[in-house]
């Protein structure tokens, strides 16, 4: 990948890039205590990814990195929602949430790696993905693979922390990058690392609480 177009500083790629089997083992050690943690935190991004997808047309609805089902119980009704995740400790908890919660709309929760899914193309009218592009191996790919799994005329949604471009929240996050496999997430990650230039000019990106620490970007295609 050419950085020619980004300053020295920022970096498109994060320092320390995770595996599949460090965010597995990262995601066992988080799954009990992941809704306790970083559940509040997350919450409102989280919230308002959903609203959106609650408004937008279509009902085949594409949840990567599920997770521990967070987001599941906010669905309209009418939305079909298959999730998937890599860590099958995670996705233990988002199924007992279905089962506790009687989420009938909840279709499939399945083991599978986002960025290579196995779903025929334009399965799903939309994508979305909370928190999970900065902690995805290969962002890059994570996005072509939501691009080809939505239909055309479909949307593919974010909420994720990005990178600050400058600023004492900068000077942390570099701080914290080289933590990144025991946290499961880069605290250095950049916008660019997940959306290549035509995308960034096209991506409607929304500030979110707390601090405009997380964004909501929403990529129509
Ligand atoms: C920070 S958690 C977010 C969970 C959920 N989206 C939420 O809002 O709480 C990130 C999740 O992404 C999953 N994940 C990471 N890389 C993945 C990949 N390549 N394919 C599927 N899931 C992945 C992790 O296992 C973890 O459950």
């Amino acid at each position: 990948m050419s950085h020619s177009t980004i300053s020295p500083q920022r970096r498109a790629e994060p320092a320390a890039a995770l595996d599949a089997e460090a965010v597995r083992r990262a995601y066992r050690r988080w799954a009990a205590v992941y809704d306790a943690v970083f559940g509040g935190v997350s919450a409102w991004g989280r919230r308002r990814a959903v609203a959106e997808v609650n408004r937008l047309p279509g009902s085949r609805v594409l949840e990567v990195g599920v997770g521990t089902g967070l987001a599941l119980p906010h669905y309209r009704p009418e939305k079909r929602i298959t999730g998937i995740d890599l860590s099958v400790d995670m996705l233990e908890r988002a199924r007992s949430r279905v089962e506790r919660e009687s989420l009938s709309n909840v279709t499939a929760l399945l083991e599978m790696d986002a960025e290579a899914t196995g779903f025929p193309d334009g399965s799903f009218d939309i994508a979305v993905g909370m928190f999970v592009a900065s902690v995805v191996p290969n962002p890059r790919r994570l996005l072509a693979e939501m691009k080809r799994v939505v239909r055309p005329g479909g949307h593919i949604l974010f909420v994720n922390h990005f990178a600050a471009e400058r600023g004492p929240r900068w000077w942390v996050e570099r701080a914290l990058a080289p933590a990144s496999r025991k946290l499961g997430w880069h605290p250095d990650f950049a916008l660019e690392a997940l959306f290549p230039e035509e995308d960034r000019a096209k991506a409607a990106l929304v500030p979110m609480h707390p601090f405009g620490l997380f964004t909501l970007a929403r990529l129509d295609i």
